[in-house]
Formats: structure tokens, C-alpha cells, sequence
């Protein structure tokens, strides 16, 4: 069986390294939407199945990949709209992001996981009502603090970084041919998004010491994992701990924090390392379904 799925990637990988990318713009011509029509999900897990908790970080990769355009949402409503650079990235960024999702989406409904617009539009109607106000709080802060583009900037970097590195944390941890060349092609997207936002957001923290001062308040106050708010903070305390908390997480997660720390006015944090202890006192949600002896919105399929 690994056999067959080993020579089913070597056949895509051959395949694949023969094949157009999609241009999107001329500025990102490797961009564009994930190419996986030279996988065979379906057959793929169907024959060999992913275990649950690999399934469980997926679910909630899946989540929030569809929730960009939620995020870009917010992003437009600040200053960060004037700057044509920024504007174009995001355009890419949404896009890939979304067929993230999609790939994500197959793989779970190859395991009859919900997956897709039923899960996303569900997710969606699930968040509080102040959700609907974050357009204005972003706003406001935009026109409150005129260097918020350099904290949205960094905080996408970190978040970009974190995926990334959780993609490939969850590729060790899954074991499994198909889904780890599945995540190596995301993987590249993601390492495109660092490339912008890291760079983006270095070049406003140099010419501004408020700007650095800003980030750096932003980041040790309110960072927190991509997700969190979104998804139940036991699903992001399970993913924390399932891929920062067992074997090499702690070195990934301090490689994250050291390449925050290069940025100017950020040495010394260690917002991931901080996170990914916080996360380790939050209640697992078995013991929230024993005490409460009811079933969890997350439970819900
Ligand atoms: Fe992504
Ligand atoms: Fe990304």
C-alpha cells in the first residue's frame, strides 16, 4: 500500500515538474491556484486513511484557510487599502489561500469529514456578534494609529511563519507520502507569503520608531495563533500542543521567535514560545465534554 501511494507521487512529481504554473500577475508569476490534479486524493486516503488527530489539525487548517477572505475583510478597511504594492499581494494571497482550503476540503471529505461551504458557512453564522463589528474597530484603529499597516504586516508574517512550520510540523507527525506532498506545495505558497509580508513589514518598522513601538506593544499584548477566536480555543490549544508540544515543536517554535526577533524593535520576543505554553494550561476539550456532559460546537458535523 505505501508502495502504491509512493509510486503515485513520484508519478505526480515527474508529471508535475513538466507542467505550466498558472500565471496570475505578472508581478507573481509562479502564483496562483494550487495544481493538484496530478494527486489522487480520493484513492489516495481511501486506501490509506490519515490517523484522527492528523484529521483534527486539518479540520481546523481547513477553517481557517477559508477564513482569509474574513481577515482580508478587515485589512481593507484600514490604511493598508492605499498602498497598491499591499493591495496586489493581497489579491494573490486571498486566492491561494481559498484553494488551500479547497485542497484541505478534499482531504477531509475523502474521510466523510465536513468540509467545504456547508462547514465554512456554518462556521461563519457560529461567531459572536461582535464579529460583525471588527470592520469598524479596524477602522477606527487605522485612523487612531497611523502605523497599524506595520503591525498587520509583522502579524501576518508571523502568522504565515507559524503555518508554514505547522504544515511541515504536520507532514512529520502524519507520516503519509500524499498528504506530505500536498502540504510541500502549500508549503511554497506559504513561503511567498512570508517573503511579502516579512519584508514588507521590516521595511516600515525601519522608518518608523513609532511603528516599532506599536508592533511590539500589539504583538506581547494581543498576538495569538491564526485561528484563535475563530475556531474554539480548545481546537487551537489541541493543534498548539499537537504540533509545537511533542517532539522538535519547541525548536520550531523558537525558530519562529528568532526570526521575529531580527526584525527592527522586536528583539527579545518570544510571542510563539509564549503562546505555546499558555496553550498547555488551556482545558482539553475531552475534559470540557465530561464536565459539562454535553456535546461541543466543534463535535457538531
Ligand atoms: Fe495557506
Ligand atoms: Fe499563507
Amino acid at each position: 500500500m505505501a508502495e502504491d501511494i509512493a509510486g503515485l507521487i513520484r508519478a505526480a512529481v515527474r508529471d508535475r515538474r513538466t507542467a505550466m504554473a498558472l500565471p496570475v500577475t505578472s508581478e507573481h508569476p509562479a502564483a496562483g491556484r494550487l495544481d493538484l490534479t496530478d494527486l489522487d486524493i480520493e484513492r489516495g486516503f481511501g486506501t490509506s486513511p490519515l490517523d484522527e488527530p492528523v484529521l483534527r489539525c486539518l479540520q481546523y487548517m481547513h477553517d481557517v484557510e477559508h477564513h482569509t477572505v474574513c481577515y482580508l475583510r478587515d485589512l481593507l478597511v484600514t490604511s493598508a487599502h492605499r498602498d497598491p504594492e499591499i493591495t496586489e499581494f493581497l489579491t494573490v494571497w486571498n486566492y491561494e489561500e481559498h484553494w488551500h482550503g479547497v485542497a484541505i476540503g478534499r482531504v477531509l471529505a475523502a474521510h466523510g469529514r465536513p468540509a467545504g461551504d456547508r462547514r465554512v458557512g456554518e462556521l461563519r453564522d457560529s461567531q459572536p456578534w461582535t464579529e460583525r463589528l471588527r470592520p469598524v474597530g479596524f477602522a477606527l484603529g487605522s485612523v487612531a494609529f497611523p502605523d497599524l499597516t506595520a503591525v498587520s504586516l509583522v502579524w501576518g508574517a508571523i502568522n504565515e511563519w507559524c503555518t508554514q512550520a505547522g504544515y511541515g510540523q504536520l507532514a512529520r507527525r502524519a507520516g503519509h507520502p500524499l498528504l506530505g506532498e500536498l502540504l510541500r506545495r502549500i508549503m511554497r505558497q506559504e513561503g511567498r507569503h512570508i517573503a511579502f509580508y516579512s519584508t514588507a513589514g521590516r521595511t516600515r518598522l525601519e522608518r518608523s520608531r513609532a511603528a516599532r513601538r506599536l508592533t511590539r506593544f500589539a504583538l506581547q499584548r494581543l498576538w495569538r495563533p491564526v485561528g484563535h477566536g475563530v475556531v474554539p480555543e480548545h481546537e487551537t490549544a489541541f493543534l498548539v500542543r499537537y504540533l509545537f508540544g511533542g517532539p522538535g515543536g519547541a525548536e520550531v517554535a523558537a525558530r519562529i521567535d528568532r526570526n521575529v526577533s531580527r526584525l527592527p524593535g522586536l528583539g527579545g520576543l518570544a510571542v510563539v514560545g509564549t503562546a505555546v505554553e499558555r496553550y498547555q494550561r488551556v482545558p482539553r476539550a475531552e475534559a470540557i465534554r465530561a464536565r459539562s456532559g454535553r456535546l461541543l460546537t466543534s463535535d457538531l458535523q
